[in-house]
């Protein structure tokens, strides 16, 4: 972990970055953020903690930052809930609610928070050299945070087990606390199970398989009923990797299958390299098995995906670190530095021979009534394209927008939407639809700032497949990124990119052959 601070570079201060601070993304005020952590829905609010820095912008002094919203888009920050100490850095983690009181730090018309998260001990420790799990728990419903004295409450005397996701499940032999959580350098995701978040028994471990050239991290296990069917539920094991996702450095994958209480079992089509990517080597073959495993985002900002416990109705709505490692300490922001992605709603379902996750990026109530932040929708009716360029209406001044397309490319050989454009052309980031390799790319190369960092400037791609014909997009573009929704959630890709100030043009461009529009809203976003 000392690389990321010894790789962070002194702060310059760049003179003005204000312009990019999201409008719709969290960010905290003036601090350094990675990983959500403890994602909980209570009395009305979901609460974001998060691994923040109080003390500046680049990762350090690791203890959980807190933000709370009751839409997941307008957020309020308040005082950092777990701080780290002279003997331990506080990494990631969840929350649960202790609705039966199991652990008795609440009562049982109270129930405590409960947060499970990484002691990183440092050199002060007794336990020095390992990572740990313990426990700190919160009867203010999540305001303030006492940690436990019999901390820690799970160790395997390893130096790489982190992140635990603790869950409540409910089989046939009753209920119990389920965690998983990772050995990183080993590539597994481990199980284990307890009666009260104090003491737990192991269960049993998943992995290696599909990409496995990084370190494992922040997992998470949740079953969802398949297209909705009660009688169809599968469970989802989100493995976050960090090198060797699919755009380069850190990603999401995840696997569908199966679990039992006790142990998860892959469907076989999840698995595309039953032992792990990396026995392939540095080999076409291993760039080739990488594309043929489940992503959670096909983009280079999209890591330490996990979801919301205690979600009403079912819902599963997960939320990322809209970042990548390779550089994130260098982003050309100040004094805040990184966001998370918007809040995904995500679902299962059956496509030909396989189940495969869906994501909706939540912009509506749970009842879908308009929140405040999207305003209006400025429409375009349908029209034909070929060969030329299309200016899409501004809806109002600045740059965070929703825009919605559904095209039919027919003839086309591109469909492309150049965003962040300056007037002469020359700098913009490019979103295309390649007919002929059938990918959705996102080049940029020339989206603006990308000298903080070699390994910022880049080209991202995604396999796509038309539906009737239609490629549908929703594009969210904020201040500082951009995230794509195609078909209807089934692709995914988040990148973020640093315009030049006045940057603001969007055009949509059709190259090769006709397309038809069928219909493209452009939504402003306060
Ligand atoms: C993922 C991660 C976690 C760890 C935390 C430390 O980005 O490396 O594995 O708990 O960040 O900040």
């Amino acid at each position: 972990m000392s690389s990321r601070l010894d790789a962070a570079r002194p702060e310059t201060a760049p003179a003005e970055t204000s312009r990019f601070r999201p409008a719709i993304h969290f960010t905290a005020k003036d601090t350094w953020l990675n990983d959500p952590n403890g994602l909980v829905f209570h009395n009305g609010l979901y609460h974001l903690f998060f691994q923040n820095n109080p003390y500046g912008n680049v990762w350090g002094n690791m203890s959980w930052g807190h933000a709370t919203s009751r839409d997941l888009l307008h957020w309020t920050e308040h005082p950092v809930a777990i701080a780290c100490d002279e003997t331990e850095d506080i990494f990631s983690g969840s929350v649960v609610v202790d609705h039966g009181n199991t652990s008795g730090f609440g009562a049982p018309d109270s129930p405590a928070l409960v947060a499970i998260y990484t002691s990183a001990y440092k050199a002060a420790s007794e336990h020095h050299g390992t990572q740990a799990q313990s426990l700190a728990y919160s009867a203010d419903a999540g305001m303030t945070w006492q940690k436990y004295a019999g901390n820690p409450v799970l160790t395997r005397n390893s130096a790489h087990f982190r992140d635990p996701k603790v869950f409540r499940y409910q089989g046939d032999q009753g209920a119990y606390w389920v965690m998983v959580a990772v050995e990183a350098q080993h590539q597994k995701v481990v199980l284990y199970r307890s009666e009260d978040l104090k003491s737990w028994d192991f269960l049993s471990d998943f992995g290696p398989a599909n990409a496995d050239a990084g370190e494992w991290e922040c997992p998470d296990l949740f079953p969802l009923a398949v297209d909705g069917d009660p009688d169809n539920v599968k469970w989802v094991l989100i493995v976050n990797i960090n090198p060797g996702a699919v755009a380069g450095g850190s990603g999401g994958q995840y696997f569908v299958g199966h679990f039992d209480g006790a142990r998860f079992v892959a469907d076989a089509c999840s698995v595309a390299v039953p032992g792990g990517v990396s026995a392939l080597g540095d080999s076409a073959a291993a760039a080739e098995a990488l594309q043929q495993c489940l992503w959670l985002d096909w983009g280079r900002d999209c890591y330490a995906s996990v979801s919301f416990s205690n979600v009403p109705d079912g819902r599963r709505i997960i939320m990322g670190w809209m970042n990548n490692w390779d550089y994130a300490n260098q982003l050309p922001t100040t004094p805040w530095r990184s966001s998370m992605t918007l809040a995904r709603e995500v679902r299962l379902t059956a496509v030909t021979g396989s189940t495969r996750l869906i994501q909706q990026p939540v912009l509506a109530g749970p009842g879908g009534e308009d929140l405040d932040a999207v305003r209006s929708p400025v429409h375009s009716g349908s029209f034909e394209l070929q060969d030329s360029a299309f200016r899409l209406p501004e809806a109002v001044p600045g740059r965070a927008q929703i825009i919605a397309a559904e095209i039919l490319p027919a003839g086309a050989e591109r469909v492309t939407f150049h965003l962040f454009g300056n007037d002469d052309g020359s700098a913009g980031t490019v979103l295309s639809y390649n007919a002929a390799t059938a990918e959705l790319i996102l080049d940029r190369q020339r989206s603006g700032d990308i000298s903080f960092h070699g390994k910022f400037a880049s080209v991202e791609s995604a396999p796509l497949v038309l539906e009737d014909g239609a490629l549908k997009l929703q594009i969210i573009i904020d201040h500082c990124s951009i995230e794509v929704f195609a078909q209807d959630g089934k692709v995914v890709l988040t990148d973020l990119v640093f315009p030049e100030q006045g940057s603001v043009a969007n055009h949509l461009a059709v190259t090769g052959g006709p397309s038809t529009i069928q219909t493209l809203t452009v939504t402003a976003l306060s």
